[in-house]
């Protein structure tokens, strides 16, 4: 009985160790590895209704502002059908772009593999992506620019100003830039009737690309679908004539010739996955920012004025009027160069990136588990006042004494970073500033009326930024005396 009564009391001791054991365990475990605070908001949808109603007024900041201030710059929230860590952190966002490949991935939703096709750069991953990659890279880097590309941006842009008469959708004008652009980079064609067509396929195409929270039931995707098997015909057509030409010996300087010509042998599928993707990646993206320069300019009228003079210098030092503009001009911009930071950063025409994470993350004392979304958002840090002074105001002067701008080098990537580093980073600038000096040398300008920033599906003006031109009286004697 005394023995019984022993057993019990022993076995009871142990046993409340043990369960105490664990219980420190469990919350050791916890209390080192938890999920970063936030709210998940309604069953399914999250607080994705939140997101995009802040996202499609003019003032978005107060979404992450309200988080960040109750839970700090890394929050977990549930939008686009998916619990989210996401990130306002730089630290973070760096970390999550350097390891790209290792511990984080890209991830798309099926629908706009579908658009892009399965051979595009973004979709790519591991060696392939690498290879690619940096083919891209050294396509537009600054010595193809200087040497191949700045001729024809140019050409290209003082040919569409001719036509530019009182009223002008500058987005429309820019798209339209854009576009010719890359078909004379990618495979060298000028403006004709065959860009033309296929330039009204393309844009049924990119529309597929907003459609895309609920593609099953939306027609604008379908009409995507279908409007891309048409491009990549046209595409693949194009990709047939260059290789038999290309077998004969005939090489263009483009970047079609370079996939021909290299020792890969990609198939002509591979090759217009390929090209296309890089058309989707500048056309959105490098339109908008030529019309939010304007626009950010338009609104600050001692920027306008400076960055007038800097080019009507630039034109006064050249002895014949419709002289081109040449490499050492665009490195002489150097206010320019502080408006297209500032507009960067603004503007955050990519407001972030989303990825999954490989493996459980551990990072700053919060632990994101294997299979999560991420969000790095850029836009959080730009227009944070810790890290810009007056970050909610354009001030490109701030670029002028450019160290503490620019911050540690980790706050500022509106070409993102890492292995997947924007490969149209300095042909965005460099397009931007020849857009400039064209446009302010030969135009004065006024808004044709209010329009206004909106951010949801994509940052762009309401009304695409009507204004009214007026050709400048560059009478030679006000030129010359420079
Ligand atoms: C102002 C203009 C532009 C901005 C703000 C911009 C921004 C970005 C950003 C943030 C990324 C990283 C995406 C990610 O990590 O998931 C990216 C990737 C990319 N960009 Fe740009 N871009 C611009 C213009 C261009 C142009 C002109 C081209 C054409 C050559 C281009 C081609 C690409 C491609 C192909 C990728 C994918 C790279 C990869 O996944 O490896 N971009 N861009
Ligand atoms: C740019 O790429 C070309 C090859 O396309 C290469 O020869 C050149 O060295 C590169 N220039 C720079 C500045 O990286
Ligand atoms: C603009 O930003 C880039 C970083 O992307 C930096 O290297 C460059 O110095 C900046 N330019 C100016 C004029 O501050
Ligand atoms: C930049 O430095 C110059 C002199 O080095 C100074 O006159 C100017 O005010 C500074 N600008 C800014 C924005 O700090
Ligand atoms: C342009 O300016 C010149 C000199 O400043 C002036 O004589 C001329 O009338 C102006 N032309 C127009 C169309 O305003």
């Amino acid at each position: 009985m005394e023995f019984c009564v022993t057993v019990l009391f022993c076995s009871c001791v142990i046993l409340s160790a043990l369960l105490v054991l664990l219980l420190l365990l469990r919350s050791y475990r916890l209390g080192r590895s938890h999920l970063p605070p936030g709210t998940y908001g309604l069953p399914l949808i999250g607080e994705t209704l939140q997101l995009i109603s802040a996202y499609k007024s003019d003032n978005p900041e107060p979404f992450v502002d309200s988080r960040v201030s109750r839970y700090g710059p890394i929050f977990t929230t549930h939008i686009f059908g998916e619990p989210t860590v996401f990130s306002a952190d730089p630290d973070l966002n760096r970390f999550i772009m350097s390891n790209e490949g290792k511990l984080f991935d890209c991830s798309y939703p099926g629908s706009i593999s579908n658009l892009l096709g399965k051979h595009s750069l973004l979709l790519m991953k591991g060696s392939l992506h690498k290879r690619m990659h940096s083919l891209t890279m050294s396509f537009a880097n600054s010595t193809i620019i200087r040497e191949h590309l700045l001729l024809d941006i140019d050409r290209l842009i003082r040919l569409n100003l001719n036509s530019w008469t009182d009223r002008v959708l500058l987005m429309e004008e820019a798209k339209k830039i854009t576009f010719e652009l890359t078909m004379k980079q990618l495979m060298s064609f000028d403006p004709c009737e065959w860009t033309e067509r296929l330039k009204n396929e393309y844009v049924l195409l990119i529309e597929g690309f907003f459609s895309v929270p609920i593609p099953l039931f939306s027609t604008t995707y379908r009409r995507a679908i279908m409007a891309r098997t048409r491009v990549a015909e046209e595409l693949s057509w194009v990709v047939r004539q260059r290789r038999t030409s290309c077998e004969a010996g005939e090489r263009k300087n483009d970047m079609l010739g370079a996939l021909l010509a290299g020792g890969d042998h990609f198939s002509d599928e591979q090759i217009v996955d390929f090209l296309l993707a890089l058309l989707v990646a500048g056309y959105e993206t490098t339109s908008t920012i030529m019309t939010l320069a304007v626009k950010f300019l338009t609104d600050t009228p001692l920027a306008l004025a400076q960055i007038k003079e800097e080019h009507d210098q630039i034109r006064a030092n050249k002895n014949d009027p419709e002289a081109l503009v040449e490499w050492n001009d665009y490195k002489s911009m150097k206010f320019t160069q502080c408006v297209v930071n500032e507009t960067l950063r603004m503007a955050n025409i990519i407001g972030g990136i989303f990825r999954r994470t490989m493996t459980d993350i551990s990072i700053k004392g919060y632990t994101i588990p294997k299979g999560w979304k991420v969000f790095a958002s850029f836009r959080a840090v730009h227009l944070n006042p810790d890290h810009y002074k007056d970050a909610r105001t354009f001030d490109p002067w701030r670029w002028q004494n450019n160290s503490e701008a620019a911050g540690s080098g980790n706050v500022y990537t509106p070409f993102g970073g890492g292995p997947r580093l924007c490969p149209g980073y300095e042909l965005a600038r460099v397009v931007l500033s020849v857009f400039l000096h064209r446009l302010v040398t030969r135009f004065s300008w006024v808004p044709a009326e209010e329009d206004k920033l909106v951010f949801f599906p994509t940052t762009r003006t309401q009304k695409r930024y009507p204004i009214i031109v007026r050709e400048r009286n560059l009478s030679k004697s006000h030129v010359r005396t420079g």
